[in-house]
């Protein structure tokens, strides 16, 4: 076998500013040790996300500059909405500055208070904007995700006995259901065809809609293929299409499988809900041709959405995820098994049992990563879930890999800084918090070693 290697050679180069441990000790105690302060020129490797982090393609660049930036009936929007329906199948796309603000128009459109919305699990926005709206977000994961390191194909699928009690248990209520692709919140996991499939026709047979919030269509289509018997042969898109085909609409953050900077959008068949929809998109994003977007912005999109379902592409992004992932589990790291698409997730928990629950160890790694390595990585453990005294299953690290971005030796680094930390585990320490917000802490809350 081959190894598989970038399909892509490099014509643009950001320059990284090397640190040193000294410098980054000064650095974490100026950010109250919380990575989201620390200025990204002082990140030598940037985990933090895959959202909107990515390395745009010549073929994109290239739409950027076709951008027509009219306020109504702009070209670029055409093309975007042409991509957008090719790849979906649905009627109705509406623009979004990115995913969240398709979650808060979807959610004010469709939401009456004391309505309930399942989903395998609902990422951080997509809760909030369901609550903010007056309902209950309830998520149904499926037995295998809660066993972190015995691999299983389809750790992201919905719990379908979960899902369909819960429309059995609140008639009337539940405005639609969703299922997340890849399963963010879940550890980077994906769906199957079968699931989805199967928790379609449990909303049909209840008359609820379903959506799909496809941040990350395109790695969950790639894991279907991989892992699914009867897609060996499939094309990538044939198999997003057929993925669309179960839902009734859908949200989406083209930061993530758009592979743009910005962007988003909000989709579905019904064209009542769709005109209530971009009534509020005029209020708060913008014409319905640009929704909150710039021309330039949708064409990276429309652009963006075939490069992320290329085959080439998606071998080496899942391959060079697993690398990642695969390397630091020598090193005698726990990660969540098997890799996900766009991140690996450590159990800090586990890597470092002497720290409680009540010390962070999350937080505490992801400290040390930065001061051993100059590496950013995000907690998403109690510091992101457990304001409140409330009971955190896992303390997990997530390190999310940017599309198109860093080399496999920047990659090797990575995996060096973890050897390095491996060998010291005992010596990290935890921390206290010593300054926090009322809402969404970890952006903003300060820390303290203990
Ligand atoms: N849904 C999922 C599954 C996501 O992962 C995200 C964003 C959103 C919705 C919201 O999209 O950021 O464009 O408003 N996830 C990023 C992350 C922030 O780091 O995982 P957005």
């Amino acid at each position: 076998m081959r190894r598989i290697i970038e399909p892509f050679r490099i014509k643009t180069v950001e320059p990284i500013r090397f640190t040193e441990p000294e410098e980054r000790e000064i650095i974490l105690g100026e950010a109250g040790y919380n990575l989201f302060k620390v200025p990204s020129e002082s990140v030598i490797i940037d985990l933090l996300t895959d959202s909107g982090t990515g390395a745009m393609s010549a073929a994109q660049w290239a739409g950027m500059m076709r951008g027509d930036e009219s306020y109504a009936g702009s070209p670029s929007f055409e093309r975007f909405e042409a991509a957008v329906r090719d790849i979906t199948g649905f009627e109705y796309v509406i623009p979004t500055h990115q995913g969240r603000a398709a979650e808060r128009i979807l959610a004010a459109t469709m939401i009456r208070p004391g309505d309930v919305v399942p989903n395998n699990t609902h990422f951080d926005t997509t809760r909030a904007n369901i609550e903010a709206a007056g309902a209950t977000a309830v998520d149904f994961r499926c037995a295998e995700s809660l066993d972190l390191f015995t691999p299983a194909d389809f750790k992201g699928n919905i719990d379908l006995d979960g899902l369909a009690s819960c429309l059995e248990e609140n008639p009337g209520r539940v405005p639609f259901a969703m299922i997340t692709v890849t399963n963010n919140g879940g550890g980077g996991q994906p769906v199957s065809m079968a699931n989805i499939r199967a928790a379609s026709q449990i909303c049909r047979a209840a008359g609820v809609p379903f959506y799909l919030d496809a941040c990350r269509f395109a790695e969950n289509a790639f894991f279907i293929r991989k892992r699914e018997p009867g897609y060996a042969g499939t094309s990538l898109i044939e198999i997003a299409r057929e993925m669309f085909s179960y839902a009734d609409g859908c949200t989406m953050s083209a930061k993530k499988d758009g592979m743009a900077n910005i962007g988003g959008f909000l989709c579905s068949n019904d064209a009542q809900v769709a005109r209530q929809e971009e009534e509020l998109l005029i209020l708060t994003e913008g014409f319905p041709t640009y929704g909150g977007l710039a021309g330039r912005d949708l064409e990276a999109i429309a652009v963006g959405l075939y490069e992320a379902l290329d085959l080439d592409y998606q071998e080496y992004r899942a391959s060079s995820t697993a690398y990642l992932g695969d390397h630091i589990a020598a090193e005698g790291i726990p990660i969540v098994q098997p890799p996900g698409g766009h991140a690996i997730y450590v159990d800090a928990g586990s890597m470092l049992p002497h720290i409680p629950a009540s010390q962070f160890p999350g937080q505490a790694l992801v400290i040390a990563l930065y001061r051993e390595g100059g590496i950013r990585a995000v907690e998403i453990g109690s510091v992101m879930f457990g304001a409140g005294g409330a009971r955190v299953p896992f303390e997990l690290v997530r390190l999310a890999v940017p599309r198109r971005t860093y080399t496999k030796s920047q990659i090797d680094y990575v995996v060096d800084v973890f050897r390095d930390l491996s060998r010291e585990r005992d010596r990290i320490r935890g921390v206290r918090i010593v300054r926090e917000p009322a809402r969404l802490r970890h952006f903003t809350a300060e820390f303290a070693p203990v």
